[in-house]
């Protein structure tokens, strides 16, 4: 450890990065001003070369130990099991993170809420909401079973002693950053409280075979931890994630030991709590514009599951000599890329265009696979030509203009069938496969691309 003159270590607040003497922009993860003075905490003591022979563990082998079903609790909301792998992993630890007021609290009360209704025995511990709050919003989602137990605390000695004492199967730390250990002097919230916090917490939960869900804040401005200090410590990362605008959130999976990173829940905020979306496609939509010229329908995968959004292009003629070009919601280097391929292999003037490109339901998305979408509604938007509104497309476009492969074609056509489309236009190499899965019954109408001009021969 690096130390400083006397006994104390810059930590950045973002990423944790770990200095001798304070510097401007962090050489971790390049913010600036992060850089805060906190005292060096004592390494714990553990003997190694002191240990006795009868004390040193034996290793197991690996195929004796067994995996038992059981291990696995079903949260019963649908959206979060996926996301989790398949229920939480008893004497796992997993944090939850996200902007202030997204829905964390709501969430995880919910998961609470379920979980005792079982008769299973829930600690949900705040920090930062008294009983009488947490007791209010509990009334907006529902009656609680017996199981359910509170505790306004942010001591985690006592904390710890609660629980060995209550001996819960699930324990929710809400929010990390309120907590604080009394050995370490700095302040709770800092890079050594919450590095310390979490090693205690991970303690408890592996000793135990307690669940511990634990609440972090992600703030912009690095005044509190992030909760990316952490991440290497817990067992699963999820990001609760939304427009705080629209009324539907997304939990996406960054990290999990225990299952696929790239699921996502979907969730809608109502009167009643979070209520689970089934099916996004049709949500995601809803309330879409008949016959407009520079709108596209394109498939993403989340996981393993097809999304349908909806991309729009604006493309119209710029009145200054550099045009002006935005994206929301898809990757703005990309969405150049792609309208230079179109100027370069088909002779579009686009570069003397203005463009607008934004997917709509304020979803992000950075799959290749929706580049045919993207190509598909500059082009309509450039020769003011609607398309049909049953029709979906979706491909990799190359620089030379090729429409490559994209991974899992049928589950995406089949999707589309779902939500009742009727023409999908999709890359050549994936045609074959897509029909095979179809069968005779499909109505669906593939047409197979090799590259932009024939997109264009094809469909204007
Ligand atoms: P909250 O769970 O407190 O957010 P976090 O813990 O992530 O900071 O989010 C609460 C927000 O959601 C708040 O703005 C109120 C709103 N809300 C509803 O719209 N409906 C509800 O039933 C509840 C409980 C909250
Ligand atoms: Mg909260």
């Amino acid at each position: 450890m690096t130390k400083g003159k006397s006994g104390t270590v810059f930590y950045c607040q973002s990423c944790g990065y770990e200095s001798a003497k304070w510097m401007g922009q962090c050489p971790g993860c390049r913010e600036w001003n992060t850089f805060v003075e906190e005292p060096v905490s004592a390494p714990a003591q553990r003997g190694g070369a002191k240990m006795r022979p009868g004390e040193i563990p034996r290793p197991a082998r690996l195929t004796d130990v067994v995996v038992r079903q059981e291990d696995r609790i079903s949260t019963h909301i649908r959206e979060l099991d996926r996301v989790l792998g398949g229920g939480i992993v008893q004497g796992s630890l997993t944090l939850v993170g996200g902007d202030p007021g997204i829905g964390k609290s709501t969430l995880l009360l919910q998961v609470c809420r379920l979980l005792a209704g079982e008769g299973r025995k829930v600690l949900y511990i705040s920090g930062e909401e008294s009983m009488v709050q947490i007791r209010m919003r509990a009334d907006r989602i529902g009656s609680f079973g017996e199981s359910m137990l509170l505790l306004c605390e942010t001591n985690l000695g006592v904390i710890s002693e609660v629980i060995r004492r209550e001996k819960p199967q699930v324990a929710v730390i809400d929010s990390i950053q309120t907590m604080y250990e009394e050995n370490v002097s700095s302040a709770p919230g800092s890079v050594s409280q919450v590095r310390e916090a979490t090693g205690v917490l991970l303690q408890l939960a592996k000793g135990m075979n307690l669940s511990v869900f634990i609440v972090g804040h992600v703030t912009k401005e690095g005044t509190v931890a992030g909760p990316r200090v952490l991440e290497h410590m817990v067992d699963t990362v999820l990001y609760f994630e939304g427009d705080s605008h629209a009324s539907y959130r997304i939990l996406r999976g960054v990290k999990n030991r225990f299952g696929s990173t790239n699921e996502i829940g979907v969730f809608e905020m109502s009167q009643e709590g979070l209520k689970e979306v089934e099916n996004p496609s049709q949500y995601m939509l809803e309330g879409r514009p008949e016959d407009a010229s520079g709108c596209v329908v394109t498939c993403s995968m989340e996981g393993t599951r097809p999304l349908l959004v909806e991309i729009q292009a604006l493309v119209c003629r710029s009145n200054f000599g550099n045009p002006r070009r935005q994206t929301t919601g898809t990757d703005f280097n990309r969405v150049n890329l792609l309208m230079a391929v179109l100027e370069k292999r088909c002779g579009l003037q686009l570069s003397g265009c203005d463009a607008y490109v934004n997917l709509t339901g304020g979803m992000k998305i950075q799959e290749p696979a929706i580049d045919l979408g993207i190509v598909l509604a500059v082009l309509s938007s450039f020769r003011n030509t609607a398309l049909s509104s049953r029709l979906l497309a979706f491909g990799e476009v190359g620089l030379s203009g090729e429409v490559r492969s994209v991974s899992m074609a049928p589950g995406r056509v089949a999707e589309a069938q779902k939500l009742g489309f009727d023409t999908c236009i999709l890359p050549q190499v994936c045609l074959e496969a897509c029909r095979k899965s179809l069968g005779d019954g499909g109505k669906m109408k593939l047409i197979g691309v090799r590259n932009i001009r024939d997109v264009i021969d094809k469909l204007f």
